[in-house]
């Protein structure tokens, strides 16, 4: 990921950012320590601009795709109630085994369920009736699309969905490998559609935020 703000305005940000609480340090030394992809991570920044967006619209529930290692989904579960859930999804068992034990140490992370497989497929088993209030799209940029149009009908009305990397290091401007195409595919129909609200921020790597009517 190709920062697109300066090394030092990144440090005021975050220096300027509520920080996190010390296992997330942890959670960060770990994946470092033992992923090969460890900057997938949302980060400190990301991580708590989620949390206080659950906080805003006040979620109960909470539907994420794409756990890795469980930095974002704790951010979040941190601002659900105690009996709030928060659904997560991904299709690696050993990423999802370093969720699992840091969910295991915090407070928060008995709101949290894995759902591990392809998550197309474990999106189409979620039964319908007990709506999202805010959808967190953070997995292969590829199917950001089929994400979207597979979880608008499991989002309430004036409920968030929010997808991650939609700047993509700057290739936005000039796509050639298909997860660029992913991203600008993904950015122009939630641009287009009449069902949302939505605005693209330049938050860490871009994201888009897209407001149920
Ligand atoms: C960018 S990482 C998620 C980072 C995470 N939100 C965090 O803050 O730590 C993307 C994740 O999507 C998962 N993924 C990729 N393709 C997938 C698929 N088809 N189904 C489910 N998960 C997938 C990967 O295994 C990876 O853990």
């Amino acid at each position: 990921m190709t920062p697109i703000i300066s090394p030092e305005l990144d440090d005021y940000i975050e220096s300027h950012t509520r920080p996190r609480p010390p296992l997330f340090d942890e959670l960060r030394e770990a994946t470092y320590a033992s992923m090969t992809s460890p900057q997938m991570q949302v980060g400190r920044v990301e991580g708590t601009f989620l949390k206080t967006l659950c906080a805003l619209v006040a979620a109960r529930r909470v539907l994420e795709i794409g756990t890795f290692t469980g930095f974002s989904a704790l951010c979040m579960a941190e601002a659900l109630p105690d009996d709030g859930e928060l659904l997560t999804l991904d299709i690696d068992p050993e990423a999802t085994r370093i969720a699992r034990s840091f969910f295991d140490r915090s407070p928060h992370g008995k709101k949290i369920r894995i759902l591990l497989g392809n998550a197309l497929e474990t999106l189409r088993t979620l039964p319908p009736g007990s709506p999202f209030d805010l959808v967190f799209i953070d997995a292969d940029k590829e199917r950001y699309v089929d994400y979207y149009e597979a979880v608008l009908p499991l989002v309430r009305t004036g409920g968030l969905i929010v997808g991650d990397n939609t700047l993509w290091s700057g290739n936005v401007l000039s796509p050639k490998a298909p997860s660029d195409h992913g991203i600008c595919r993904f950015n122009d129909v939630v641009n287009a559609d009449p069902r949302v609200e939505n605005v693209l921020l330049s938050i860490r790597d871009g994201m888009m935020l897209a407001r149920k009517l």
